[in-house]
């Protein structure tokens, strides 16, 4: 095994060549118009997984974009590692923004700049890539399956039913996931808990048309104005939800656990000075690190309405529209935090407007023990390459398809991520360090060796 850092210094060029091919396939699941390209790049992992020496492997349809699934049995006494990603990207929007176009690849100090890069290419190509490394090697010392989805970033509604519907060919005995990111490079971490999501869209009508806001001004309702009204009284002045039933379920995380998670090294100034603000800001009484994972949140995620256009136009408009998220931590659920937030908003509008909630997609909150076999092997590979001992943390962002895999396939996944919280996913300018990649592609052998090891015990 010592012999994959050579191997990764001898194949450096043509590691990152190959990821920079598969980036600069579009492949946006949110709009249909790439859905062409979000076949072709099914294609080209399918290809990737045939080149590195999977068997079965199969572009799987579905009711949206296909799954791509592979495997290598070596011998069904050993035990299995489901290795999940997904192949789709986030939209480009705002594509101005950018400083090189999303889907041309740039690198550029040690970094490689493409929509993707991070989240999730780059990293579940370091699975193919280190598959690969081990079938060269003949060192794959178990069984692996892959299944990598085009359908994460649009809510995993079709991976769903098809991990429902395809349990005996998913049967493994963990299940391995690089989506998430790391505190630093200097200090790794793995994620030991993801927040649940519930999405929605409001609509808020006033009067039956755009009106002269010199003529009716002031005598009619303004959806906007009542639109951020309401969403303003979402939150109080300690910046608490006040969603009636909102708190009813969350975890109250002991003084000791969080005196444990706060022993994470992060620093305010540091942070305030990346995003250049001031201070930080949220929930009273929590922590920035417990704002962004023990506790929920509600964000507007667009707001729009009326006039938007060059100059001015004096104009009272008959509707606006919010996007809004809400994270949830464990126990909450997020059908119910849906029902309470609609209820709510209904309640809450004046008799001038008319208020339709409609959710989106949602998802489980997900916790991880440390005390499972997966868990340690992941802890002792990365401890292995990084010659740091990674810590277990709690993300903020969501995975939803992880508390489904635990229902349906009775499996913990186990989130080994190597991406940065500064690589700008889902934002202009995304990128994945070099580093990043090739370290994961080094580590992720050490996982499989370790796993097998720890299964046997
Ligand atoms: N890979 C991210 C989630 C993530 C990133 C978790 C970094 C922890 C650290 C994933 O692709 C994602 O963006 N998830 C969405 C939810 C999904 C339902 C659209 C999210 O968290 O907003
Ligand atoms: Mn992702
Ligand atoms: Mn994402």
């Amino acid at each position: 095994m010592s012999k994959i850092k050579e191997y990764l210094d001898e194949n450096k060029d043509q590691l990152v060549n190959e990821l920079v091919d598969l980036l600069k396939i579009p492949s946006v699941s949110a709009d249909p118009a790439y859905k062409a390209e979000v076949n072709r790049c099914a294609e080209h992992v399918k290809q990737s997984l045939v080149n590195a020496g999977a068997d079965n492997v199969e572009i799987c349809p579905t009711a949206g974009h296909p799954i791509v699934y592979g495997e290598k049995i070596i011998d069904p006494a050993l035990p299995t590692v489901l290795v999940y990603g997904h192949y789709d990207v986030q939209p480009a929007d705002p594509i101005e923004l950018w400083t090189s176009p999303p889907f041309e690849p740039v690198i550029k100090n040690g970094y490689i700049y493409a929509r993707g890069a991070a989240d999730d290419k780059g990293q579940f190509y370091m699975h193919v890539k280190a598959f690969e490394y081990m079938m060269k090697t003949d060192s794959l010392p178990c069984n692996a399956k892959f299944m990598i989805e085009g359908e994460e970033e649009v809510g995993s509604e079709n991976l769903g039913l098809f991990v429902k519907a395809n349990k005996e060919k998913l049967k493994a005995d963990t299940i391995l996931i690089s989506d998430t990111s790391m505190i630093s490079n200097e200090q790794p971490s793995i994620s030991v808990g993801l927040r649940g999501l519930s999405y929605l869209e409001v609509e808020v009508t006033g009067p039956n048309r755009d009106l002269h806001s010199g003529l009716y001004g002031g005598a009619v309702g303004n959806p906007i104005n009542i639109l951020c009204n309401m969403i303003a009284s979402l939150t109080d002045e300690d910046n608490h939800i006040t969603i009636p039933g909102f708190y009813d379920n969350v975890e109250e995380v002991s003084a000791e656990d969080r005196a444990e998670m706060a022993r994470a090294p992060f620093n305010q100034d540091d942070y305030n000075t990346e995003l250049k603000i001031k201070s930080g800001f949220g929930e009273k009484g929590y922590s920035t690190n417990e704002r962004t994972s023990i506790r929920p949140t509600l964000d507007v995620n667009g707001i729009w309405g009326g006039y938007i256009g060059e100059g001015a136009k004096t104009v009272l408009p008959s509707k606006a529209y919010a996007k809004i998220s809400m994270r949830l931590v464990p126990n909450q659920s997020s059908e119910e935090i849906t029902e309470k937030f609609q209820k709510h908003f209904e309640s809450i509008a004046p008799d001038a407007v008319k208020v339709v909630v409609k959710p989106h997609h949602g998802g489980e909150p997900f916790l991880i023990p440390t005390d499972f076999s997966a868990y340690q092997a992941a802890s002792k590979a990365m401890e292995t390459t990084f010659g740091v001992k990674p810590i277990p943390v709690r993300s903020g962002g969501s995975i939803p398809i992880t508390s489904l895999f635990e229902e349906e396939l009775g499996l913990k996944s186990v989130l080994m991520g190597f991406g940065l919280a500064t690589d700008d996913i889902h934002s202009p300018d995304e990128h994945y360090g070099i580093f990043n990649y090739l370290k994961g592609i080094e580590t992720i052998p050490y996982f499989y060796q370790y796993f097998t090891e720890e299964f046997g015990k």
